[in-house]
């Protein structure tokens, strides 16, 4: 069964509420690709009028975080429950932002996936090694270590419906991509990780996502490699650029 792509933007802290629905009705005509899922990671202010201004289109909206405790005294958190009413169907878990400048661990990220998987809600687990780690030659390592601390009580069937991010620190915001043949070389390296953990059969189903300065430029060639089932887009998803993108294959 061939893997449908999946291409998702991350807006990160930008855009306002107002803004938000502007560039939605901007990109709503330009991302009608019936081949890919496609994901607007949006603020979880902008998250309620974004899914409204989505209502009727091919465009699911996806959180940037989300805590894993169900409510309670959690100063500015925000809780599966009110992501699931609000419309949210994916959330991007473990950015690298995320975990340099908020200090989320590998076992945060691993009680926030099962939350969300426990909600219905569909994980983006991000995962990406430093510049340092990989002139060290340990991309892989820790690349392993994150996805199997990340996925620990995550069931085979539950894992299948998950999509991983791969996303080299070094190529965030830096409009220096990681080569198609690199980006392969890992993405396939995370598939391997998952049959060992799991089996071939989880490992076929996952979809795993590139990230890092993808842009229109470069989208074909990275999503027609392999083991790449589409991005997660920072930068050029606050962009008409985003449509050609989602529309690599047209
Ligand atoms: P970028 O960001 O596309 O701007 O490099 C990707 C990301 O951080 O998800």
């Amino acid at each position: 069964m061939a893997r449908k792509k999946i291409i998702a933007g991350n807006w990160k802290m930008n855009m306002t509420p107002s803004e938000a629905v502007a560039l939605v009705e901007t990109l709503k005509p330009l991302v009608q690709n019936e081949d890919v899922d496609v994901v607007f990671g949006v603020p979880a202010i902008d998250i309620v009028p974004v899914v409204e201004a989505c209502k009727g289109t091919n465009i699911a909206v996806a959180a940037e975080n989300m805590y894993f405790e169900e409510s309670g005294a959690y100063t500015g958190e925000i809780s599966p429950k009110m992501l699931v009413d609000a419309g949210v169907k994916y959330v991007i878990l473990g950015h690298s932002e995320r975990r340099d400048y908020f200090k989320e661990t590998d076992a945060d990220v691993n009680k926030k996936v099962l939350k969300a998987i426990e909600h219905g809600i569909t994980p983006i687990m991000c995962c990406g090694e430093s510049l340092e780690q990989r002139e060290q030659g340990i991309t892989m390592d820790f690349i392993r270590q994150q996805v199997k601390i990340g996925l620990q009580n995550v069931t085979a069937d539950q894992a299948k419906k998950m999509v991983i991010a791969y996303e080299p620190i070094w190529a965030i915001g830096t409009g220096k991509t990681a080569t198609s043949e690199q980006a392969e070389e890992v993405c396939k390296g995370i598939r391997q990780c998952i049959a060992e953990i799991y089996d071939d059969a989880t490992a076929a189903e996952i979809r795993i996502q590139y990230g890092g300065s993808v842009n229109a430029g470069n989208a074909a060639e990275l999503f027609a490699m392999e083991d790449i089932d589409g991005g997660l887009v920072g930068g050029a998803s606050l962009k008409p650029d985003f449509g050609k993108i989602v529309c690599y294959n047209k």
